[in-house]
């Protein structure tokens, strides 16, 4: 009777060990498969600031997963359901969504204008594209547009605080999404931190600003 008590006390410690364990691989298959998915839409970036906490640090990513994510359309099938818009404000600058489309060998983002349902990235000129994708959120309150310029990237040795959203990638370089004012229109295209400049598509040519906003993860750079 001890030994039968015995034993069942030693395969039920054994049982939950083994349970223990794979939750915790499950659990680090789940971090790393976040990690993973975080990467794409966030450019971690150097700051001057000390790095967050490991667990802090995954607890926030915990927090966006999921909520932030680049969906591909097209023209012919595009929604624009939780799509981020350019601004609130006017109608007009209503009218347009952050979108990213592939040019050359490049990945560049740009503004979708609902008026042509095409994405257009500047690159040397203005190009439209059919096929693109559209950065949704299901939580717009996760993300902020933060003021910049190439003056105050130049005080902070050209570096962005972590958080900046990616939005692709031209010349070897991570570009961040940032919009500008063009004359009452608001450009929705890309920064490259070379450069220190802003650039997007607005009426009909590649246009440059010095003056700009970078889009951030809310509540992640701290
Ligand atoms: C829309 O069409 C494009 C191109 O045909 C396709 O890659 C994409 O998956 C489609 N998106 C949806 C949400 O149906």
């Amino acid at each position: 009777m001890e030994l039968e008590s015995n034993l069942n006390e030693t395969s039920s410690s054994w049982t939950s060990n083994l349970t223990k364990k794979r939750v915790a691989f499950i659990g680090t298959g789940v971090l790393l498969a976040t990690a993973i998915s975080i990467i794409v839409v966030i450019s971690v970036k150097s700051s001057s600031k000390a790095p967050l906490a490991l667990s802090v640090f995954k607890d926030k990513m915990n927090l966006i997963k999921d909520e932030i994510k680049w969906i591909s359309y097209s023209t012919d099938n595009y929604s624009l359901t939780d799509a981020l818009p350019g601004s609130t404000g006017s109608v007009d600058k209503n009218s347009v969504y952050l979108c990213r489309a592939e040019q050359l060998a490049y990945l560049l983002p740009g503004t979708f204008d609902q008026t042509d349902a095409l994405c257009k990235v500047a690159y040397i000129r203005v190009r439209t594209n059919r096929k693109f994708d559209l950065l949704v959120t299901r939580n717009p309150s996760r993300l902020v547009w933060e003021k910049e310029s190439a003056i105050g990237l130049k005080e902070s040795s050209g570096r962005l605080k972590i958080g900046a959203i990616s939005g692709g990638y031209s010349n070897n370089e991570e570009l961040s999404v940032a919009r500008f004012d063009y004359h009452g229109y608001m450009a929705l295209g890309d920064l490259s931190l070379k450069y220190k400049e802003a650039r997007g598509p607005a009426a009909g040519f590649e246009q440059h600003s010095e003056y700009y906003d970078v889009l951030y993860v809310a509540d992640y750079a701290l």
